[in-house]
Order: structure tokens, then sequence, then C-alpha cells
């Protein structure tokens, strides 16, 4: 599950920056198929967090806080490419997004105790 979980958000956050890289050179459908692609990813890993909630015992504030700053980067996936797209100002959500990563990395590697380092 977590391996799942891993993979999924590491595919998506490359899918991500194909996407934008699709958008900025104007290839707009190839960027709109790869954007169709990420979303099901998304799918992915809310399934997948889902279903590592769903193997804890207790879970503790610091889970539904990973949780929330899980999707909280995957709005931003969508708001920062619908902007770009839009060719709207799109700074205030990098701010957000490095935030976000910085403290979804934090939780999930540092805090909380299910790793794919464990065997
Ligand atoms: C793009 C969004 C997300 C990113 C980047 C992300 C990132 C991570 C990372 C880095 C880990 C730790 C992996 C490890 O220690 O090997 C993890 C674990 C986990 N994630 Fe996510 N996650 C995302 C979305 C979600 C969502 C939406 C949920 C819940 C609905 C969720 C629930 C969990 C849970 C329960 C764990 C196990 C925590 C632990 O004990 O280490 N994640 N995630």
């Amino acid at each position: 599950m977590i391996h799942g979980h891993v993979t999924a958000w590491a595919l998506a956050l490359i899918l991500f920056f194909v996407a934008l890289s699709l958008h900025s050179s104007g290839k707009a459908k190839a960027a709109k198929i790869v954007q169709m692609i990420l979303r099901v990813l998304y799918l992915v890993i809310i399934a997948t967090g889902v279903g590592l909630l769903f193997m804890l015992s207790n879970i503790s504030v610091l889970y539904i806080l990973k949780a929330v700053v899980g999707l909280w980067i995957i709005g931003l996936f969508e708001m920062i490419l619908s902007r770009a797209t839009a060719k709207r100002k799109t700074s205030v959500f990098w701010i957000q997004f490095v935030i976000a990563w910085a403290l979804v990395l934090y939780l999930g590697f540092v805090e909380l105790p299910m790793s794919i380092l464990n065997p």
C-alpha cells in the first residue's frame, strides 16, 4: 500500500511538470492528455492514502494533518495547471506548493512511522 502511494505521488509530480512544460511550449492537446492521466493518479493517491489510514488502529492528529496537506497538494496541482492554462498569475500558489511539499515530506518521512524504507 505504501509503495503504491509513494509511486503514485512521485509519478504525479513528474507528470505535473510535464504538463506545465507542454503548456508553456504551446502543445495544448498533449498537455490536456497528461492532465487527464494526472487526474486518475489523484484518485490512486487518495485511495492508497485512505487505505493506509484504514490500516491504523488509532489515528493521531498528525495523520489527519498529513492527509489534509496531501489533499492541499492535489488542489495546488489543479490550481497551478488551470491558472497556467488561462495565463493567470500563479506565484501565490507556487509559494503554497513549496510549503505544502516541505510539510508533507516532513510528516510522511520523519514524523509518521510507516515507511517504504522498512521491509
Ligand atoms: C500529492 C499528495 C500526497 C503526497 C505528496 C504524499 C506524501 C506522502 C509521503 C512522503 C509519505 C511517507 C512515505 C514513507 O514514509 O515511506 C506518505 C504516507 C502516507 N500518506 Fe500520503 N501523500 C499525499 C496524499 C495523501 C492523502 C490524500 C492521504 C489520505 C487521504 C494520505 C495519507 C497517507 C498516510 C496515512 C501515510 C502513512 C503515514 C506514515 O505512517 O508514514 N496521503 N504520503
